[in-house]
């Protein structure tokens, strides 16, 4: 006990102290995967998994994608097959794999790891082909597989397709990293194909140690050049580090390069690199001692000039109990003078990494073949003399790590778990050129981030794939507005901004969105291109919607105010659907501005929502709720509450049969909302055993929310007995009723279940069938709730026998979660999670 309490004291000091720093950046909106549909196209082919390696082609006008066994040529836009390659290993060779103690599962098949363009009529692929890779080519007019002509992946291509792998053909030459040998022990980058023969990392375990390797870029250093330089090849990766002695098991990030003209040594380094440097990328919060190893992915985003090339590096660390995980971009004139500089090295005596202080050989280690070195009799690498081979040889390593601008991450997210990331140079109508980063999650899950001058703006997250898998792959098609997202399953294509998501001139504007802008004229928000740019309204520096006009403060009684009746003593509360996260709800009764400190109320800020306890006739009147983001209000809701006196239990019998095609809406919502009720139905029945227990008198309370129901009536997905599971007892037919169009649920009964299916439509099928009339209540039931319906709202009523209260915090974890409203909120202070 007392050995753990400093821990978790520290512990909590760290989880607060990232509080503090507020690394919560809240997505402006939300989008479910069933919001998707119209928007994201997907392809997928029976029997086929791992859409994972994709490639562009013919101006964005084809998407390759190499999936498991199979190659696929999709048209971009409709994304529609227009051939496929089946690609299987033999089954001879699988049984080999087999044999050799892999996973005929997961590891005995050809995965497709690398497609890419070789010219102008064939593509090169290779696949792990059952743990022998093999490359080929596949010709595009007919696209077909060059199926006489395997050539050995070895070193091209990891045998385990779990193994992180990068590669890039630059002239028809293939630069790859990845393990070279069958049981991944060998790491290497390596040249092939092309004119020159074959080039290797030396197998040392300064060079690369246990390297997970991530992206690699090809930069045309060599253009312009006033030092007659030469094309460089990058390649990012993690690593256990070697130099962080005390921190021994320490993975880094690392950035190497090699040269394009690299023809080896001539005695020392022969067929190696005698270019190979490699530096450190920190990615780093110096004050919080969070230090970021492990490189997720990387994107090299192109400028006007090679020189302009910035890297976008994707991390993740483990900080606590925490996920982290961070954007750091480094520019390509950082990584350069790293290389430029100090040399680290091993100090046999000292036993300690530092950097190199003594003199360094000419010509100097590890440079590409420039004017300088022609003009002193070394015309290629084979030529360079023997002291500068061997210190190239023993000191890959640079000393100076390669830093952020400002030392900092760009981007840093809590509680989040980066896999790619895709960035884009957007021209936002003001004339400035705004940075868009695409990321994706293991959860399916795409953010879209705006980097401001002083910080980032999180534009909206997108649910792309339903079932939690990860993005595993994205790419960008600029030209046609296209990204691109692979994963186990499918492959997804999303236009990189959907406009007509946002309704209003100000929630177009508060987007921030680059991509898109509100049309005046025609009353919508646009992509914001197109002749007509200058008529259209944006501001994605700093949102103001000043020039929106009418400003539509509140729409007098613009929708029909939603009816409710609850019983004095209910506590009821009142959710407000924001129109954005970033949004807060303000209130006001019948006509009022409601304050915060109001004695009766009580704002719920994780729930947006209105809190009334103990509601008595006072309570009586209209609520509006009015949704406020950046000092602009939309109207969002409206309530008419009516208080009417009595025990809370009487209220059903009381209502009149007031809509007679109720059955079939109650019915058809039932299933959605079992769904909820379960969870709250478990939480509040935990509760309830605990005070029965304690033999507690019970005294009625009720809590009451309203609900927005389904429109449709009872769909069999969720239909009783479908979708909901539970080991709870069947539904009884005594536990549900609707005299009022009014749906009693009693937890012991709990919701979601098969059997009679009672919630569904009336026998005969007939809306409006008179229902049957509520059974008669047992007072020591808990009783879940009512749902009433009025046209596609309704409300839930708990309702329930407790000594106490509801559990206010469990009950708004709950209904946050039906309510789908994010825990928002930004915090106050955004700075510090920016750049
Ligand atoms: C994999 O091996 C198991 C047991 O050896 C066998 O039952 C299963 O059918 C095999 N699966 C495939 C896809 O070959
Ligand atoms: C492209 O490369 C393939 C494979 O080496 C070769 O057969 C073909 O002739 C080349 N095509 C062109 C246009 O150079
Ligand atoms: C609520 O009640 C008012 C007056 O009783 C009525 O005009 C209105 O249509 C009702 N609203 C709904 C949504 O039923």
């Amino acid at each position: 006990m007392d050995a753990t309490l400093p821990g978790l004291v520290l512990l909590a000091a760290l989880v607060l102290s990232l509080d503090a720093a507020s690394w919560s950046l809240v997505p402006r909106k939300t989008i479910p995967y069933s919001e998707l549909k119209e928007v994201v196209k997907r392809f997928s082919k029976a029997d086929v998994s791992h859409y994972v390696t994709l490639t562009l082609g013919e101006a964005e006008a084809i998407l390759y994608v190499g999936a498991r066994e199979a190659v696929f040529a999709l048209a971009t836009g409709p994304l529609e097959l227009k051939a496929a390659i089946s690609w299987e290993a033999p089954a001879e060779k699988k049984l080999e794999c087999i044999q050799k103690g892999k996973n005929n599962q997961t590891d005995c098949f050809n995965y497709v790891r690398f497609l890419q363009s070789y010219n102008s009529s064939h593509l090169y692929v290779c696949g792990t082909f059952a743990f022998q890779p093999k490359c080929t080519y596949i010709e595009v007019p007919s696209f077909s597989l060059n199926r006489l002509a395997f050539e050995d992946g070895k070193g091209k291509c990891p045998y385990d397709p779990a193994k992180g792998h990068t590669g890039l053909l630059v002239d028809g030459e293939l630069y790859s990293a990845t393990l070279n040998n069958f049981l991944g022990t060998e790491p290497v980058i390596l040249r092939n194909l092309g004119p020159h023969y074959s080039m290797k990392t030396e197998y040392l375990a300064s060079w690369l140690n246990e390297p997970h390797f991530v992206g690699s870029a090809f930069v045309p250093e060599s253009q312009d050049s006033s030092t007659g330089d030469d094309d460089k090849v990058y390649f990012f990766f993690s690593e256990r580090a070697l130099e962080l002695d005390c921190e021994a098991e320490r993975v880094v990030a690392r950035v190497a390069r090699v040269c394009k003209g690299d023809m080896g040594g001539a005695r020392t380094l022969q067929k190696k690199w005698t270019t190979f440097l490699k530096a450190r990328l920190a990615c780093a919060v110096p004050e919080q001692q969070l230090h970021f190893g492990r490189l997720q992915a990387v994107f090299t985003l192109a400028g006007a000039t090679w020189r302009d090339t910035a890297f976008f590096g994707l991390f993740q660390a483990r900080w606590g109990d925490v996920d982290v995980s961070a954007v750091c971009q480094y520019q390509l004139e950082d990584v350069r003078q790293a290389f430029e500089g100090p040399y680290k090295e091993y100090r046999e005596q000292a036993q300690k990494w530092g950097r190199y202080s003594d003199q360094v050989p000419s010509p100097r280690p590890g440079a590409c073949i420039t004017a300088w070195h022609r003009q002193n009799g070394v015309a290629s690498s084979l030529e360079l003399p023997d002291n500068t081979l061997n210190f190239a040889k023993k000191h890959p390593l640079m000393d100076q790590p390669v830093l952020p601008p400002r030392g900092r991450p760009l981007l840093l997210q809590r509680g989040a778990n980066f896999t790619r990331l895709a960035v884009h140079r957007a021209w936002a109508l003001d004339g400035a050129a705004y940075t868009v980063l695409f990321i994706g999650t293991g959860d399916g899950w795409l953010h879209k981030a705006l980097v401001l001058p002083s910080r980032i703006h999180l534009v909206e997250e997108l649910q792309v794939f339903a079932s939690a898998q990860a993005v595993e792959s994205l790419v960008l098609a600029p030209r046609k507005r296209l990204l691109f997202a692979g994963s186990r399953s499918q492959v997804a294509q999303l236009p990189l901004a959907d406009c007509s998501k946002y309704h209003s001139c100000a929630d177009c504007v508060l987007a921030r969105d680059p991509y898109c802008a509100w049309s005046p004229n025609a009353s919508r928000c646009l992509p914001a291109e197109g002749p007509d740019r200058s008529l259209l309204l944006q501001d994605v520096l700093n949102a103001d919607t000043g020039r929106c006009s009418p400003p539509r403060a509140a729409p007098p009684a613009k929708a029909a105010p939603k009816n409710m009746t609850v019983a004095a003593g209910a506590d009821l509360l009142l959710p407000c659907r924001l129109t954005s996260n970033l949004a807060r709800a303000r209130w006001a009764f019948n006509g009022r501005e409601l304050a915060a400190e109001h004695a009766w109320v009580r704002y719920a800020p994780h729930l947006q929502a209105l809190l009334l306890r103990e509601a008595g006739p006072q309570h009586s009147g209209t609520y509006r709720c009015f949704s406020e983001e950046q000092g602009t209000r939309l109207a969002a809701e409206h309530y008419a509450v009516q208080v009417v006196p009595g025990p809370a239990g009487t209220l059903e019998a009381r209502a009149p049969v007031e809509s007679l095609g109720l059955g079939w809406l109650v019915a058809g919502a039932l299933g959605a909302l079992c769904l909820v009720l379960l969870l709250v139905t478990l939480s509040l029945r935990r509760r309830l055993r605990e005070e029965m227990a304690k033999g507690a008198k019970a005294v009625e309370s009720t809590l009451v929310y309203p609900i927005e129901l389904p429109k449709e009536p009872a769909s069999p997905k969720f239909g009783p007995g479908t979708a909901c599971d539970s080991d709870e007892k069947l539904w009884d037919p005594a536990s549900y009723y609707y005299s009022d169009g009014s749906l009693k649920i009693v937890p012991g009964h709990a919701a979601c279940q098969p059997g009679p299916a009672p919630p569904s439509p009336p026998a005969n099928g007939i809306p409006g069938q008179p229902l049957p009339s509520p059974p008669p209540h047992s007072p020591n039931r808990l009783h879940l709730g009512s749902a009433r319906g009025s046209s596609s709202n309704g409300y839930i009523r708990l309702q329930l026998g407790a000594e106490e209260r509801p559990g206010y915090a469990d009950l708004a974890e709950e209904l946050r979660r039906k309510l789908q409203q994010r825990q928002a909120l930004p915090d106050s202070n955004p700075e510090e999670s920016s750049v």
